[in-house]
């Protein structure tokens, strides 16, 4: 029998991850939004992309989270993106407030799911969704750091004049400008990358990585990025669905790690078929630990609004 994936939101990010799981063959779909019509629409133009796709998955759209009942696992992208001169925080409690009532539903009709949450400002959403749902933090997961790390990689693959497949690449902490770009744990085919690239276009690169999204919306205009984000997500599922224990980075809740308890943050993550498996604690030299502890500190004063607000 195929796995089934519940996508909340058929915007620009949910209605691309359609398409990417239909494509890949990974599951059937069911794409969930608040609009009528919209995730109707959106799934029947999916779902009749599938013969040139060789694609024998079902996509259904709908408003009514009964058709979303027993997913194997729920993406979460509902939400406002931001707009120029917004940041990912100016966000917070709108989407947390989307965020309590879509996943109160969908964990309702889909009590054994993984939850993958996408809406922003990520990190703090995670902590609205695990809280929600009452899972363990084996099955609540946020899609930022693959994101992050494949701009990292895409411009770093520019810059050295590479294939992206042979950069290997790390950023940790919350989605925002306090990402950590490690070039300590990023190599071009194993051949660290300080060794290929001078220190001052290495520094100009992590700069635009952070400034990655802020990039894509300043273009835009009307709203944030999805071919990419989409794309991140659907590499999450299918090490998930495929129980491949691909390790990529992932916001975990963190329970002791890195000396963090109790919130969720950027870090290397085994997905495989029962979702986080694994938390990895690389090492950090100080410099490293202290832009970590800065983004962690700044995921929490979110979290610390949040709760005063009742999440
Ligand atoms: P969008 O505006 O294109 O789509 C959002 C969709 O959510 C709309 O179709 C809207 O009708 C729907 N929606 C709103 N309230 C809802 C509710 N209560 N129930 C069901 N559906 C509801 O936005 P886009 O570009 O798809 O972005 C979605 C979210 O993902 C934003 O918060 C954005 O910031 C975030 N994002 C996060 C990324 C990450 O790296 N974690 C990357 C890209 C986007
Ligand atoms: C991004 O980084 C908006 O968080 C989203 O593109």
């Amino acid at each position: 029998m195929r796995k089934k994936v519940t996508v909340i939101g058929a915007g620009n990010v949910g209605a691309s991850c359609a398409v990417r799981i239909a494509d890949k063959q990974l599951a059937d779909v069911t794409l969930i939004d608040i609009v009528e019509g919209v995730p109707q629409g959106k799934a029947l133009d999916i779902l009749e992309a599938c013969p040139m796709e060789a694609s024998d998955v079902q996509v259904v759209g709908t408003n009514d989270y009964e058709d979303t009942a027993n997913s194997d696992l729920v993406v979460m992208t509902a939400g406002f993106p931001r707009k120029p001169g917004m940041s990912r925080d100016d966000l917070l409690l709108k989407n947390a407030s989307i965020v309590k009532s879509c996943i109160g539903s969908a964990v309702k009709y889909s009590p054994n799911a993984i939850l993958i949450i996408v809406s922003n400002p990520l990190d703090a959403m995670c902590h609205v969704a695990y809280e929600t749902s009452g899972f363990s933090r084996n099955r609540v997961i946020g899609m930022a750091g693959v994101l992050d790390t494949a701009r990292f990689r895409t411009f770093l693959a520019q810059a050295a004049g590479v294939s992206v497949e042979n950069v290997v690449a790390m950023v940790l902490g919350g989605h925002g400008d306090t990402m950590v770009p490690l070039v300590r744990y990023t190599s071009v085919a194993g051949i660290p990358v300080d060794q290929i690239l001078p220190r001052e276009q290495l520094d100009a690169i992590i700069q635009r990585t952070r400034d990655g999204g802020a990039e894509i919306v300043g273009h835009l205009k009307t709203g944030s990025a999805y071919y990419a984000p989409s794309s991140s997500v659907v590499e999450m599922v299918g090490a998930i669905l495929k129980d491949k224990r691909k390790v990529l980075p992932c916001a975990a809740r963190l329970e002791g790690e890195y000396g963090r308890n109790g919130i969720f943050v950027g870090v290397p993550c085994k997905l495989g078929a029962h979702g986080l498996e694994h938390v990895y604690e690389v090492e950090l030299d100080s410099g490293e630990m202290a832009a970590l502890d800065a983004s962690a500190d700044a995921v929490e004063e979110l979290v610390s609004v949040l709760v005063q607000n009742g999440y």
